[in-house]
């Protein structure tokens, strides 16, 4: 599912110089693939991963991720193994925000319920750019990992 606002004014000699219908280049085109949070042991905490892909010609920023289910959501970085939180997350124009078992990940505190597999959480992802996207979030078996699946 796809809400998508036009970021505003800035847009409009763009768009009146593309002329015709069809996708405008010249914007974030966003959407979310291979979203998951792996069956966490307990609802103080748990760990969720998605792709942010940008078929637009202009980057984007990952700024915040909230949801119903859980009390606060942080964006977090690993380096050498250590986590780190950030504040917003760059969506490159053409390309993709991974988020990944050992790399970029969401960080759920404070869930309602503790996750379990076969449930889904719904998220709203908001950007410096584009409008919130909302995506549903399956809870996966604990030690699922899409990238060692094939
Ligand atoms: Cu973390």
């Amino acid at each position: 599912m796809r809400r998508l606002t036009l970021p505003g004014a800035a847009l409009a000699g763009a768009l009146a110089l593309a002329g015709c219908g069809g996708s405008d280049a010249s914007k974030p085109d966003l959407s979310a693939s291979s979203v998951y949070m792996p069956q966490p042991v307990s609802a103080d905490m748990a760990a969720g991963f998605l792709t942010i892909v940008n078929k637009g010609g202009t980057k984007d920023e990952l700024t915040s991720v909230t949801s119903d289910q859980a009390g606060r959501i942080t964006l977090h970085s690993t380096s050498g193994g250590a986590m780190q939180e950030v504040t917003s997350f760059a969506v490159p124009a053409h390309g993709r925000l991974v988020f990944e078992s050992g790399g970029n990940h969401l960080m759920f505190e404070n869930l309602k319920h503790k996750p379990k597999q076969g449930d889904t959480l719904t998220l709203r992802l908001k950007f410096a750019g584009s409008g919130p996207l909302t995506v549903e979030m399956p809870v996966k078996p604990a030690t699922y990992n899409p990238s060692t699946d094939h």
